[in-house]
């Protein structure tokens, strides 16, 4: 299969921790000795945060703050990328076009952010457009798609199918309500829609589920494009 694995900043190293970011490289390196084709795109988590507000309190614009945040991505992806045992540029591949160039040499393309104006769960979502991925995993700090955001609302349920027309409605609604958070963003849901892709939202702090999921057991919210 080719599966493009996407890894939130707050999990792959919420404390910078090496043998945190070993074991998420381990499991991509697991998946190409199993044959798969992998591309990894890495969030920014706290670090980004933080530069983010300190050059927002610096009187940085919208756009200097999201390169501010695409550089905090990148610094991710080369801790990933090095730790990888796989074939692997250890500088983040800083577009899509490039990334797909290194799957076809047989590498494994590890990707941060790309330009302002979105995340990297648009990054991740494009990516596996471009690479006619067969999964798209979002390793994220929260367990699936909750019908409201279950930080701010006791009676959320997990979704663990959905199609990729009812993604875009509960991300929407969700990113409707005032403060709360989608575990992915709704640019990325409207891309795996148009494209019918197939995605998987699972809590990646524990990455064999990662593993598992492209075993087809899958503990999260499954995104099955209708035929
Ligand atoms: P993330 O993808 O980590 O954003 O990129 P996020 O969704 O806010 O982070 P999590 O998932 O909650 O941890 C960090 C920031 O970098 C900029 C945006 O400002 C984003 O918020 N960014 C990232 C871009 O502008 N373009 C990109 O392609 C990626």
């Amino acid at each position: 299969m080719r599966i493009v694995v996407s890894i939130g900043g707050s999990v792959l190293a919420p404390d910078r921790s090496a043998e945190r970011v070993g074991a998420h490289a381990d499991t991509i390196d697991g998946l190409v000795a199993e044959g798969h084709d992998v591309a990894a795109v890495v969030g920014g988590g706290s670090v980004a945060r933080r530069y983010i507000e300190t050059a927002r309190q610096l009187g940085a614009t919208e756009y200097d703050l999201d390169a501010v945040g695409i550089d905090a991505t990148r610094l991710n992806a080369r801790l990933l990328a090095t730790a990888l045992d796989a074939p692997a540029d250890t500088d983040p591949v800083e577009s899509h076009e490039a990334a797909r160039a290194a799957v076809r040499r047989g590498e494994t393309a590890v990707m941060g952010g790309t330009v302002p104006g979105h995340t990297t769960d648009a990054v991740s979502a494009l990516l596996a457009e471009t690479l006619s991925a067969d999964l798209l995993v979002y390793a994220t700090s929260v367990d699936g798609v909750y019908s409201t955001d279950p930080d701010e609302d006791d009676a959320a349920v997990r979704h663990d199918h959905l199609t990729p027309g009812e993604l875009v409605d509960v991300i929407a609604s969700i990113e409707t309500a005032a403060g709360s958070q989608a575990p992915v963003d709704l640019l990325a849901a409207k891309v795996i829609e148009r494209s019918g892709l197939r995605a998987v939202v699972l809590d990646g702090t524990d990455p064999s589920r990662v593993t598992d999921a492209v075993a087809g057991d899958v503990d999260g919210t499954d995104v099955v494009p209708d035929d």
